[in-house]
């Protein structure tokens, strides 16, 4: 596992979604109070991309038919449906730097 610098703290505000591409995958890095997590933006559904969706607290529902995750974990949280979660990655704040692990 490698880690990559994605954005400055700055760069992601609370309650900001933001997208990066690390290694040919898309991530969507999430500030929730302070707090940074990561995981895959590509939703499991149909491919919708989670930097697109709403975040309320730490559930982000897809823009496209409303699944619901948790930011913290990826963990499909509501859908009629069963899909998988989002996996999710580990991230590193080191002064200013917001790095993913992948
Ligand atoms: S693509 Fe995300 S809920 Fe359908």
């Amino acid at each position: 596992m490698s880690r990559f610098k994605v954005a400055k703290t700055a760069d992601i505000p609370p309650g900001q979604l933001h997208k990066v591409s690390v290694e040919q995958k898309e991530i969507v890095v999430v500030n929730i109070d302070g707090n940074f997590f990561a995981m895959d933006d590509t939703c499991t559904h149909a491919g919708a991309s989670i930097s697109d969706g709403k975040l309320d607290g730490s559930t982000v529902t897809c823009d496209w038919h409303g699944a619901q995750f948790d930011c913290k974990t990826g963990k499909l949280e509501k859908f009629p449906a069963k899909i998988n979660d989002l996996k999710s990655y580990q991230v590193i704040i080191e002064s200013d730097d917001v790095f993913v692990e992948v």
